[in-house]
């Protein structure tokens, strides 16, 4: 069965995207569903920040199709693991879950990787050098929870 995983920010137009697009970017779409949400609406409908777009391009990933939602309710349903990028998404999503059962799902991205951040910075109000960082952050954790999902044998043939 395919396992449906959700990345989850703010505003759906730095972090996330770049989540949803370098997780993609390693495993088989017919095993894994990756999709991505912010927990506010400014954004709806709009497509990735540019810089985000730009450092995953030099990294061979094209986010450009992607376009902003927000994190619902139905969510909890529909994915079997939510990971967010910092403890105030955290708090944001876990404020929406139906029941105690359904917050288990919702872990932060970085919780598994031995790195000296437990969030993922916001990048929106710095910098390229802020997104490149943001980049290399998320693909460390993309590798690690892939790891993980291997070993809990939730997902086999990833590429
Ligand atoms: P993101 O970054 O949560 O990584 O998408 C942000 C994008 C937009 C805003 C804040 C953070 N904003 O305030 O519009």
């Amino acid at each position: 069965m395919k396992i449906k995983v959700l990345m989850v920010c703010l505003g759906n137009i730095c972090r996330s995207p770049l989540a949803e697009g370098i997780l993609k970017s390693k495993v088989d779409p017919a095993n894994i569903f990756v999709d991505s949400a912010g927990t506010a609406g400014y954004h709806v409908g709009h497509g990735p920040d540019p810089r985000s777009i730009e450092v995953a391009k030099e990294h061979h990933i094209d986010i450009s199709g992607q376009r902003c939602r927000k994190f619902q309710e139905e969510d909890f349903y529909s994915f079997d693991h939510i990971f967010v990028m910092d403890k105030e998404n955290y708090s944001n999503v876990c404020a929406l879950a139906p029941s105690e059962d359904h917050k288990k799902k919702v872990r932060l991205l970085l919780e598994r990787t031995d790195s000296a951040y437990r969030e993922v910075p916001d990048p929106y109000y710095g910098g390229q050098d802020g997104f490149e960082e943001v980049y290399h952050l998320i693909d460390k954790a993309c590798d690690m929870l892939l790891q993980d999902l291997n070993a809990t044998n939730d997902l086999k043939n990833e590429r």
